[in-house]
């Protein structure tokens, strides 16, 4: 990618911000609120964007996130700027290897950052979490068997929350006078999320409706669910926050996938990118993709 992953994380994080879904949103901090303390888990917690949003809420009394990440470096950035974040909000924070704990009258906040594959990750003896949260990440794993896991990972009535799910459907707009190869495109990206986990098919392009499905299958209750869709798309004439760099990326990856097969046409793949980039250069392309966010909540 021209740029790092790190940083399309970054360009993207208010893109998701005003993604996210309201509506599950809200049920999800309405139930958060009233509790005194709070222990969560964030599954691929990438550059800490999750653990942001949790301390940029207002909640009463204590705070224990574990964070996990096989990535190490992105883990360095989260780490970073979640004492940064701290400090700013005047927490007196003291920091160990992977651990922070932050104090502010009496609110107690505590960030443990685990560098692990989730395929090797399994919670301490006895440890419960009251809330799971995985952003942009259940494409990556098999929606049921990671559910079975979560459900003996959740304290009683705890609470899954899985945001921006991919569930095919990638549109770029203005619609291309060539439809044939775009839609061919689009769909051999659709394909190429195809991957295991355990042996197990991962959710891939259709991991909001597969969660869902598995959600009712394994013991959760669906509180609420909603798109989630990204709007890549030029606003009054010009791209929102990192927008421009999201799009760029996303193209590339678009393009890229196609360009390691051999369905192509390697001159007409070329022309297709070079002319949606061109678009992009002109903020005059657009892109949408449906996406998906989840609440459930475990029975019993
Ligand atoms: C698309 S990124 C999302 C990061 C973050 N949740 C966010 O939205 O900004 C997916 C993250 O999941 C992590 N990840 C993917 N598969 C994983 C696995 N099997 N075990 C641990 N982490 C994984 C990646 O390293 C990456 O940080």
């Amino acid at each position: 990618m021209t740029i790092s992953f790190g940083d399309y994380l970054d360009a993207k994080f208010l893109l998701d911000e005003r993604s996210l879904n309201r509506d599950v949103k809200a049920v999800f901090w309405a139930a958060l609120r009233s509790r005194l303390v709070l222990r969560v888990l964030d599954l691929g917690c990438g550059h800490g964007a999750t653990i942001r949003r949790l301390l940029e809420e207002p909640l009463l009394g204590r705070l224990d996130i574990t964070a996990v990440d096989r990535d190490g470096d992105l883990l360095d950035k989260a780490y970073a700027a979640t004492v940064e974040l701290l400090e700013q909000r005047e927490y007196e924070v003291s920091k160990e290897d992977a651990f922070i704990r932050a104090v502010r009258d009496r609110e107690v906040t505590t960030v443990r950052f685990i560098k692990r594959d989730l395929k090797e990750f399994a919670p301490g003896e006895g440890e419960k979490w009251d809330v799971i949260t995985a952003h942009a990440l259940m494409d990556l794993l098999p929606p049921a068997f990671i559910l079975e896991r979560l459900r003996d990972w959740l304290a009683a009535n705890g609470l899954f929350y899985a945001t921006l799910n991919y569930d095919a459907g990638t549109t770029l707009f203005p619609a291309a006078p060539d439809a044939d190869i775009e839609g061919a495109v689009l769909e051999y990206y659709d394909r190429s999320m195809s991957r295991t986990f355990e042996g197990l098919p991962c959710g891939g392009a259709h991991s909001g409706r597969l969660l869902h499905r598995a959600m009712l299958a394994k013991g959760f209750e669906v509180l609420a669910y909603g798109s989630s869709d990204w709007s890549l798309t030029p606003f009054c004439g010009r791209y929102r926050d990192g927008d421009a760099q999201c799009l760029e990326a996303l193209l590339e990856m678009i393009w890229g996938e196609a360009s390691r097969s051999s369905l192509f046409d390697p001159e007409a793949l070329k022309a297709w990118y070079a002319g949606r980039l061109a678009q992009l250069r002109q903020q005059a392309l657009g892109l949408i993709v449906h996406q998906i966010d989840l609440l459930g909540q475990k029975i019993g």
